[in-house]
């Protein structure tokens, strides 16, 4: 088929161009997937469930409409979402994890009246020109894409995740300008669960010195037992961003402020434009307000069969590597998983990068192999499985993990 699209991955020779979905199974017109991507995490329960179908043919039933205007829909949404986030008193919707984070940093930076962001290592925050860098070795800024503006990579400061002491020394040479501290608590590059001193000193850093702090869970909010990170590890953040799985797979990004901050907006009588014709659309808040209502009902039994398989996904194979002397390990938060190819010490995506840089050919023939055997390991690397996901695909996926990682890593 003759391809007209420049988005990334279309011009690809061997790509795969998916058609449906249904359960923990992914169709192309040709072949059948195991997926264990799952839409990058959004699809928490899997593909075509019952329950959508019902919440699908209720909104045609009702004839509910889009509107650009409030609605309904979307308050009632926010209703659901204060029972979940109730550290946060107001939400501001809009439709990707990307538009979230640029509306986070405007009210960072109109709060503050400053420009400098400070981001770690190996933090990803969407197709977002202000953070669309990475850092080298020598914590300097590297763009990501053509098209970025100067002043951006001038603003933006990397610390080194997971290091207290350069971090500090950073911030203290920085801090006057520093308008907020954006981390992703629990990072996808490597979803290191050890990492609540590291949080905590950030925090407490950013409320001595008044720097805005912000978490974004874009991969971590409703994970974690239809919770947060911030909850997890005790920890409170002035503003948060979320999206994906809180609406199974339909497009969705929200920001949620504490008290704190939108007492600063009305003090400062702040004028911050929220605005989009997508924002809180009742397409995605009615689908997502059913949605939560039916996870709730089975929080329970969907996070513990998901906890379960992750767990054991996680414990199986890192044993296996130990028994087969493999240069590989598993880690994970809750459902979220990477297979990192390499066993050293590891603590951030620099040193990720060290290690399987000399990997490189063996990693791309370990995911051809598992295309080959079925299963669509995503390009971004992480593994996420979903309520669907049935134990016999994990158990084939798990066996399969096994062959090729002794195959191509021994
Ligand atoms: C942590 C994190 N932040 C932000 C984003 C960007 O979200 P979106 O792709 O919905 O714009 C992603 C997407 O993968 C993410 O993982």
């Amino acid at each position: 088929m003759k391809n007209n699209l420049l988005n990334e991955g279309y011009s690809d020779k061997n790509k795969l161009l998916f058609e449906s979905g249904y359960k923990d199974f992914i169709f192309t017109q040709k072949k059948r997937y195991i997926d264990i991507g799952f839409c990058s995490g959004a699809n928490l329960l899997g593909h075509n469930l019952s329950f959508q179908d019902k919440i699908l043919k209720n909104y045609i039933k009702k004839k509910i409409s889009n509107f650009s205007s409030p609605n309904l829909h979307a308050q009632h949404l926010s209703n659901n979402l204060k029972k979940i986030l109730n550290n946060f008193s107001k939400f501001i919707f809009c439709n990707s994890g990307s538009e979230a984070n640029l509306k986070a940093l405007r009210i960072a930076r109109a709060i503050t009246n400053k420009n400098k962001v400070v981001t770690a290592t190996g933090s990803w925050h969407g197709s977002v020109d202000q953070f669309l860098f990475k850092s080298d070795t020598k914590l300097k800024n590297v763009k990501l894409s053509d098209g970025l503006s100067e002043q951006e990579r001038k603003n933006l400061i990397y610390i080194p995740y997971d290091d207290i002491i350069l971090t500090k020394k950073i911030l203290d040479k920085n801090k006057k300008k520093i308008s907020c501290v954006f981390i992703e608590p629990v990072q996808g590059c490597l979803p290191n669960i050890k990492i609540k001193s590291y949080l905590k000193f950030l925090s407490n850093y950013c409320k001595k010195n008044n720097i805005i702090f912000v978490f974004d869970e874009m991969i971590t909010g409703i994970r974690s037992n239809m919770s947060t990170a911030q909850k997890f590890f005790n920890i409170n953040t002035d503003i948060s961003t979320f999206g994906k799985a809180f609406a199974n797979g339909m497009p969705i990004g929200f920001i949620g402020i504490s008290e704190k901050i939108e007492k600063k907006i009305k003090s400062k009588k702040l004028s911050i434009y929220f605005g989009g014709t997508f924002s809180g659309n009742s397409f995605t808040t009615y689908f997502a307000k059913n949605y939560l209502d039916f996870l709730k009902k089975n929080k329970n039994k969907v996070f513990k069969y998901l906890n379960g398989i992750s767990n054991e996904f996680e414990k199986k194979i890192n044993k296996f590597c130990i028994k087969e002397d493999l240069d590989v390990k598993v880690y994970r938060y809750f459902s979220m998983l990477r297979v990192v190819y390499s066993s050293k010490n590891i603590h951030d995506r620099i040193s990720r990068d060290f290690f399987e840089k000399e990997k490189i050919n063996k990693i791309i023939e370990f995911k051809r192999f598992l295309k080959k055997k079925g299963i669509y390991y995503p390009n971004n690397g992480i593994i996420f499985f979903s309520y669907s996901s049935s134990r016999k695909n994990i158990n084939y996926v798990m066996n399969t993990f096994k062959i090729g990682l002794k195959k191509f890593f021994s």
